[in-house]
């Protein structure tokens, strides 16, 4: 007899000749050359992974998925799946037109027909979907600071699916997925949704967690995007094909997912649920604290702890399949053993290793001992993430023009390359604007963009191993946070405020900029007509008013050597 969860499930896609002729019709139309997040969603939406959405949200159906988790026609949805646009591009466009969605390279992925149109209230759905309109939450500042203002909703016609050159053979559409199980014989499957590497405790309870629901194990990873900071998924693709040995053999398979996770705690729960439903899954294993953000601007948790398993619990048969609630494995020394926390014999030893403290041992080069990970994902994540003092990093100094930060940045320049070891450049703002950014202005647009192609060059300085060291006045807190996350993502960044007041600045004003700008010939002049947010959680701030220039660089230095960047 046929399971529900091995029969095929709908797609977006039309045949392959009805794809080749419509790709020429789609050349002629506007087209919209998708973000990143927005190609994972497209792919989901297209292979049926978010089934029953046939395309981006319209404004009912977003509505309600925001005030109460419902589509308009009343079936579970918990996440609101918008094609966010500039606001250029919408005047360009009107609903009963269709676009052409392109891909990063310029491939038409599939046509969007647009039904709706609309400026969404942003504060709103972070309040409602996220819990809070604070921009800690990854997915609030990306609402606020990444996605565009208007939104396009309407049905997707699929061309074809984005192109993947990494694991291929890993990457499994829902309804391959259906087939595999189909062929294998697997009737009952837990999935196990992860964004972190496998250490031992995960294999654990993965392990308990199939063989309690008498269920096959499907390791679930998300390649997509997930949380900024996270281990880039090449490396944990790795640590999770070491990993599946060490189960039991035919019990366990791995597929990538191309999700673009939203961080939303117990919505995210449920949407994860209905996204495993969909690739034939019959149980989900959910556990505490489940797609958790971190703490808010208050230095509290978001959600939670256990609020994704009480929201999942309840709708638990809309969702479709069946929630193995995380049992929390810990190691009990006596016995050399994992065990749930609420099982653990009397009067025994708990050990336990947490994420921090894990990056700590990593960057500092100590051990990580084997009751805690495999050595083969240990090997894979140290090749990764070497000792700092190894890796490279991004100094980027931020402050009022006229504030010191050039001088400061020569000086810790030659500092560090009296050093050696690393090379070192500086990407200093008056430099940048003759050779990077010479058609720039000092509009907010075009500082925003000057300062995100210095943190992209940082960011690919530090991915290569050397020292960045930037200086320019970057006013704009969420700027300088996208470009933190740039290069957080190979290398430790280190916010240096020069904190020179604006009196002290004008007082110096060593190029006469200030004296112009109070006569109003230079306009938009940061302290004067224009504003500097002072950072709040820089690494370092630096006084320059009674301290010379080679103390605040030699601040920085201990600051770095502090950080274990540098060795004394
Ligand atoms: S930004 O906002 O970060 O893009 O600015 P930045 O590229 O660092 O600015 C570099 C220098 O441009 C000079 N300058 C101005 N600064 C601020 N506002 C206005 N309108 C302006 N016009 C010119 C100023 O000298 C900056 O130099 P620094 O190195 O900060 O003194």
């Amino acid at each position: 007899m046929s399971l529900p969860n091995h029969a095929p499930i709908p797609e977006l896609y039309v045949s392959s000749d009805s794809a080749q002729k419509l790709k020429l019709t789609a050349g002629q139309l506007p087209s919209w050359d998708l973000t990143p997040r927005q190609i994972c969603d497209l792919e989901l939406l297209m292979n049926g992974g978010f089934h029953p959405l046939k395309g981006f949200l319209g404004q009912a159906d977003y509505d309600g998925v925001v005030e109460n988790m419902r589509l308009a026609d009343g079936t579970l949805w918990p996440m609101p799946i918008t094609l966010d646009v500039t606001e250029a591009f919408a005047e360009k466009v009107e609903p009963g037109q269709d676009i052409a969605l392109r891909d990063q390279e310029g491939v038409i992925l599939a046509i969007l027909s647009i039904s709706d149109k609309w400026t969404p209230n942003k504060a709103n759905e972070a309040e409602k979907v996220f819990g809070a309109d604070d921009i800690a939450h990854p997915a609030v500042n990306y609402l606020h600071n990444t996605a565009g203002k208007v939104y396009l909703g309407g049905p997707v016609i699929g061309i074809q699916q984005p192109v993947h050159y990494d694991f291929k053979a890993r990457r499994d559409t829902p309804n391959e997925l259906r087939a595999l199980f189909r062929k294998l014989g697997w009737r009952k499957i837990v999935a196990f949704q992860t964004r972190n590497p496998l250490h031992r405790a995960h294999q654990e309870l993965t392990f308990r967690a199939a063989r309690e629901a008498e269920a096959n194990l499907l390791i679930h990873p998300v390649v997509g995007m997930t949380k900024p900071g996270d281990v880039d998924h090449f490396t944990r693709v790795r640590c999770y094909e070491a990993v599946l040995d060490k189960y039991p053999a035919q019990t366990t398979t791995l597929s990538l997912l191309n999700l673009a996770m939203r961080m939303a705690g117990p919505r995210e729960a449920m949407w994860h649920g209905i996204i495993r439903r969909n690739h034939g899954c019959t149980h989900m294993i959910v556990g505490r604290d489940h797609a958790g953000p971190g703490k808010n601007s208050q230095g509290k948790d978001f959600y939670d702890p256990y609020a994704a398993q009480e929201l999942f619990r309840k709708h638990q048969a809309e969702i479709g399949v069946e929630m193995v609630d995380f049992k929390h494995m810990v190691y009990v020394q006596e016995k050399a053993q994992y065990f749930p926390a609420n099982e653990v014999p009397e009067g025994c030893t708990v050990l336990d290793i947490s994420g921090t403290e894990l990056r700590r041992r990593l960057r500092e080069g100590l051990e990580i001992p084997e009751w805690f990970s495999f050595p083969e994902v240990v090997n894979e994540l140290r090749k990764t993430s070497p000792a700092r003092s190894k890796q490279g990093f991004t100094v980027f100094f931020t402050g009022l023009s006229g504030s010191g930060k050039s001088t400061i940045a020569n000086a810790l320049m030659v500092k560090l390359m009296e050093m050696g070891g690393r090379p070192v450049t500086l990407l200093d703002g008056d430099v940048v604007r003759k050779h990077l950014s010479s058609e720039l202005g000092f509009s907010k647009e075009h500082r925003d963009l000057n300062i995100k192609r210095i943190g992209y060059v940082a960011s690919e300085i530090t991915k290569n191993g050397g020292i960045a060291i930037c200086a320019p006045i970057a006013p704009y807190t969420a700027t300088r946070r996208a470009v933190r996350e740039m290069v957080e993502a190979f290398g430790a960044f280190v916010e240096v405020h020069v904190a020179t007041s604006i009196e002290e600045c004008e007082r110096r004003d060593r190029k006469g900029l200030y004296k112009l700008a109070r006569e109003g010939k230079i306009k938009e002049f940061t302290g004067i007509s224009d504003p500097y947010e002072a950072p709040t959680k820089a690494e370092l701030v630096v006084d320059t008013e009674n301290v010379d220039v080679d103390h605040c660089a030699h601040q920085v230095l201990l600051k770095l050597e502090q950080m274990g960047l540098i060795r004394a």
